[in-house]
């Protein structure tokens, strides 16, 4: 008989009314090297179909199954079972709205990443090419294009929680610095304009859960610490 994996997963259905709760599951281990997501599907597929959550990839590149496990927020399908202290406790994104079981409501973490203008601006004519650039300052990008915006950063984040209405948080930051860094654009100084700010910018105290929290290995802390060098170079 296969080796059995303990489980307990938030639940909330608005429209059946009642209050959150946390359901207990079973799962059998699959196999060595199964991960987290594995074992949501097995209770989707196998158990409890009406279990709601985000998950599309499976790879850790799309970003959707950013979840809180064991108190640490993750993806669900980069997460191996094995060696999670049980039951593993299956929550959503701290601080975020929840919509049903575990899918929160991501609105104004996009809108953030959409207030940072995340696309090449320039003011110089279209070339015949595409816009070169060498390889020193591509390495530039390294750090910053690998974010899956999944969220794990800035709901990790006490600034966002208290603040995340005005503080643009970690992962919206983390891609403000992609594009001042990026030696094709030609905004660099519209951009700063736009985070300098006591509470877009300046709201981050430095705690570093967001660089904890991402499971791409990213340090927004370091991208918003080269946003202020920036911004004190250019009173300067
Ligand atoms: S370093 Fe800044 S952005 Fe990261 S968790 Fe701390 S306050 Fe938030
Ligand atoms: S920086 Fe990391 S934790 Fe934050 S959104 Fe990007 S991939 Fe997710
Ligand atoms: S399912 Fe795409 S990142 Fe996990």
């Amino acid at each position: 008989m296969s080796e059995m994996i303990r489980l307990s997963v938030f639940r909330y259905d608005p429209e059946k009314g009642g209050k959150p709760s946390m359901q207990a599951f079973e799962v059998p281990l699959l196999n060595s090297g199964m991960k987290l997501l594995d074992a949501l599907n097995y209770i989707k597929w196998e158990l409890d179909g009406s279990l709601t959550y985000r998950r599309s990839c499976g790879e850790g590149i799309c970003g959707s199954d950013g979840l809180n496990i064991n108190g640490v927020n993750g993806l669900a399908c980069i997460t191996p079972i094995v060696g999670l202290k049980q039951p593993i406790h299956v929550r959503p994104l701290p601080s975020m709205h929840v919509i049903r079981d575990l899918v929160v409501d991501m609105d104004h973490f996009f809108d953030q990443y959409r207030q940072i203008q995340p696309w090449l601006q320039t003011k110089t004519p279209v070339p015949e090419h595409e816009r070169l650039q060498s390889p020193e300052d591509r390495a530039r990008l390294d750090g910053s294009y690998e974010c899956v915006l999944c969220g794990c950063c800035s709901t990790s984040c006490p600034s966002w929680w208290w603040n995340g209405d005005r503080f643009l948080g970690p992962a919206a930051l983390l891609h403000a610095n992609r594009w001042i860094v990026d030696s094709r654009d030609g905004a660099t100084g519209e951009r700063l304009d736009q985070v300098e700010d006591a509470f877009r910018l300046y709201r981050c105290h430095q705690i570093m859960n967001c660089m904890e929290a991402c499971p791409k290995e990213l340090n927004p802390t370091a991208a918003i610490n080269h946003i202020k060098r920036k911004l004190l170079a250019r009173k300067s």
